[in-house]
């Protein structure tokens, strides 16, 4: 299993409690999490609507971990200074949703993010061939989005698994490194599987802030993982 060495869990705050988000993220990384995962929903892209930068910008102070923004907004470009201003450290967008893919990339580079693109349950792995050089991430989507709480599509394995190859691919051929990220139904029972099929960095909102204690789940998440990686 040729894989990133480490990996991270990213909780989505969609599932966490809004009128206290400053104190959900703070509570979620001393609960051991690594990053926090953003969902930007536009009602347009996605039939669900959730916040803009300004809600990173003040989650920003909260935390010294890796803010993940997943843009699920209709066009992308110029939500990307704003992200990038309001602190974020990942920028993720959807191909569908940009006109010029390429450049989206770029852009979030040129203002200081790591990019990343992400794949739709149906939406194929080719659109990463000819911009493997722009990416530092590559998220897969295992449920279609724009809510929380959704049953995991089974299919999104097999998909995990021929993501791995291509960034594997990639990197052995002298690429840099491409982290790749799952989110949508994420939990305790199917990630030992999903890190089996490769993935390196897991997103999980309702299988986290759902139970009351997220230290608990966080730690058997990492578990689950480190069984994985043992088999
Ligand atoms: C869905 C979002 C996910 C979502 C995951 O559109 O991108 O990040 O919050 O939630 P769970 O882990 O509950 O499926
Ligand atoms: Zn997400």
């Amino acid at each position: 299993m040729s894989q990133a060495s480490s990996t991270r869990i990213a909780p989505s705050i969609l599932s966490a409690d809004f009128a206290r988000l400053g104190e959900e993220v703070r509570n979620v990384i001393a609960a051991g999490a690594d990053w926090v995962h953003c969902d930007v929903m536009d009602n347009h892209f996605v039939p669900n609507l959730t916040f803009g930068p300004m809600v990173c910008a003040a989650l920003r102070p909260h935390t010294t971990a890796p803010i993940d923004v997943h843009l699920m907004v209709e066009p992308v470009d110029a939500l990307i200074p704003e992200f990038a201003k309001a602190g974020a450290n990942y920028i993720s967008f959807h191909p569908e949703a940009s006109r010029h893919v390429d450049r989206t990339l770029s852009l979030i580079r040129d203002h200081g993010c790591k990019a990343g693109l992400v794949f739709n349950p149906a939406t194929p792995l080719d659109w990463m061939d000819h911009v493997m050089d722009k990416l530092d991430l590559v998220l897969l989507m295992s449920v279609n989005p724009g809510f929380g709480g959704q049953a995991f599509i089974p299919s999104a394995l097999d998909k995990l698994r021929q993501a791995r190859a291509r960034i594997d691919a990639w990197t052995a051929q002298g690429g840099q490194p491409i982290l790749l990220q799952i989110d949508g139904g994420v939990k305790v029972d199917n990630i030992g599987a999903i890190r089996a099929a490769g993935a390196d960095t897991f997103v999980a909102g309702s299988a986290i802030f759902g139970q009351p204690d997220y230290a608990q789940v966080i730690s058997d998440m990492r578990a689950q993982i480190a069984q994985a990686e043992q088999a």
